[in-house]
């Protein structure tokens, strides 16, 4: 028999379901790869539009990101997008990762509503920050004393 906190729980799924995809309600209740890595080999911190920020942490290994995390003082769907855009580029080549984009991000998620759009933009514009950090690190290891997490 469901507990009052299953039926509670439920109750929400069910308006959720009125605006939003199972995979946004599944990611944004259930965050995949949320919280930092320790000696990451990319990171960046990234404003989006609306002033919320999202971060992303990698570990790359022969040139493929073998794990990725994220954390983001945003709302929940720049949450879904944080676990979502984490769980693409594990396993991806720097060079694929590199590619993603928001069209992306939305397409995983099976869409957002227009107003959240921008969430997306969010987890793939820190995505590709996170690349572009990690290969500054890798010509400029020096550089790595001076990041601010
Ligand atoms: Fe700011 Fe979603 S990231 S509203």
């Amino acid at each position: 028999m469901a507990s009052s906190w299953e039926k509670f729980e439920e109750r929400i799924k069910q308006e959720m379901r009125k605006v939003y995809s199972e995979a946004v309600i599944e990611h944004s209740m259930n965050p995949r790869n949320l919280g930092d890595l320790e000696d990451a080999d990319g990171f960046a911190k990234v404003i989006g539009p609306c002033g919320d920020t999202m971060s992303i942490w990698l570990k790359v290994n022969g040139n493929r990101i073998i794990n990725a995390s994220f954390v983001t003082d945003g709302c929940g769907t720049s949450i879904a997008s944080g676990s979502m855009v984490t769980e693409m580029a594990k396993g991806k080549s720097i060079s694929e990762a590199q590619k993603t984009t928001q069209r992306d991000v939305l397409d995983a998620l099976g869409g957002l509503p227009q107003e959240s759009e921008h969430c997306a933009l969010l987890a793939a514009d820190t995505l590709k920050a996170a690349i572009r950090e990690y290969i500054t690190m890798k010509r400029e290891p020096w550089k790595r004393a001076y990041r601010e997490y």
